[in-house]
């Protein structure tokens, strides 16, 4: 009884590995998450559509039992979706280490998630219980905001708007003000000649807040020379301040981009400690067998008893390995290298303190290195073996500073 007991938990716990991996997993690839995938995407954006045309009433009376069906069907899937995704939350490195009551509730403010639930949650209320929400099928078209986890554009944007929220939040101050400077000025100036458009502050502030986001509508217009000269630079102004909150975005946008993107090159690799003295000819295969991997702060890249399946090197960044005394590894250093060498599951986790890029070394091209490099196994093992056996350095110095 209690063996069949721990066999089902055994199958239940792989069933779940697996369904993590194929709906959540951002380093799966494999045949059946991109069909899954496809499947997810072709729902979507056919949800969409018939929004649209189910708009048109015509089309919707003469076509009524598809766009049902269609609907049904794209509840059952998009519910069992969010259900799975929920159940197998789980299973993610990054959530180690919580019950899993809390990781799940974590999971469920996760944006990603929320837009799962917004996208479901109304349309559920009123087929199941006759919730009469007009604005149901409006938010049936936020279904295409789940397109957001297929698109790694959608994702640095988020991310470029995230890490510029102080910007932005300086830039609509400063504009709020002026719009408020301008519109007192021109109520001064305006509210005798221009009762109609000036006469109340809250009147000017309809003007300035159309002139200094656009060229404005024309509705109000200044009538006094005065007048109209304040308004003219209010105008000038406001096409200056426009630029503001584009640029801040572009720039974000651009740094993200580089962020996540960096290819892994010659001169990158040269940049490793150990791989320095290794001429450029085989600098260059080295580089083919390392790939790059951005982390965020706080991710956790290694889950002590996790099978070993890759090492690091640090590019960029500060990781931290949780141990009795924490360990921080800076650029130059490595980590993952113990459970390449003795095959064993990881001895302690790693997580990042802070942005950092690594390069990965996935175990075959290890071994392949290793074979090509043996001064690059020879210095990996010897650093392997100081960390076994030697008291690790004080906490504030970077190990790379050290090696
Ligand atoms: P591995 O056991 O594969 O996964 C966890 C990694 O943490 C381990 O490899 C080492 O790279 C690193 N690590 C473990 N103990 C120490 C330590 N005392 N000092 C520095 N790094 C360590």
């Amino acid at each position: 009884m209690g063996e069949s007991g721990s066999t089902r938990a055994q199958v239940w716990a792989h069933a779940r590995h697996v369904a993590w991996q194929m709906l959540e997993c951002p380093r799966e690839r494999g045949l059946t998450r991109r069909c899954i995938d496809a499947l997810l995407i072709v729902l979507v954006i056919g949800n969409a559509l018939a929004v649209v045309f189910g708009s048109d009433d015509d089309i919707h009376a003469r076509y009524a039992p598809v766009f049902d069906w269609f609907e049904w069907a794209s509840l059952a899937v998009f519910s069992l979706e969010l259900g799975v995704r929920i159940w197998a939350c789980v299973e993610s490195p990054d959530r180690r280490g919580q019950s899993a009551w809390r990781q799940r509730l974590e999971f469920l403010t996760t944006p990603l998630v929320l837009i799962d639930i917004l996208a479901l949650v109304p349309a559920l209320l009123h087929h199941l219980w006759g919730l009469d929400l007009r604005f149901v099928r409006l938010l049936r078209l936020l279904r295409m905001l789940k397109l957001a986890r297929y698109s790694p554009a959608l994702h640095a944007l988020g991310a470029a708007f995230y890490a510029e929220r102080r910007s932005f939040l300086g830039a609509g101050l400063i504009v709020a003000v002026l719009i408020l400077l301008a519109a007192s000025l021109l109520h001064l100036v305006e509210a005798e000649a221009n009762p109609a458009g000036f006469g109340t502050l809250a009147r000017s502030l309809w003007w300035a807040v159309v002139t200094l986001t656009t060229t404005g509508y024309g509705d109000v217009v200044p009538v006094t020379p005065l007048g109209r000269v304040l308004g003219g630079l209010c105008t000038i102004l406001g096409l200056c301040l426009l630029a503001l909150p584009a640029g801040i975005m572009a720039n974000g946008f651009a740094e993200e981009i580089k962020r996540r993107d960096f290819v892994v090159n010659v001169k990158l690799v040269g940049q490793v400690p150990i791989f320095r003295g290794i001429d450029a000819l085989h600098l260059a295969e080295i580089a083919t067998m390392l790939r790059p991997r951005s982390v965020a702060p706080r991710a956790l890249v290694v889950r002590a008893g996790d099978p070993s399946d890759c090492m690091y090197f640090v590019l960029q960044g500060e990781l931290q390995v949780m141990i009795p005394a924490p360990v921080l590894l800076g650029p130059g250093s490595f980590f993952g290298e113990m459970g390449l060498l003795t095959k064993a599951p990881r001895s302690a986790s790693v997580r990042a303190m802070v942005d950092s890029q690594l390069l990965v070394l996935d175990e075959q091209d290890f071994d392949r290195l290793m074979r090509l490099h043996p001064e690059v196994l020879a210095e990996i093992r010897r650093v392997a073996a100081e960390r076994q056996t030697s008291p690790p350095p004080p906490r504030p110095a970077l190990e790379a500073r050290s090696q």
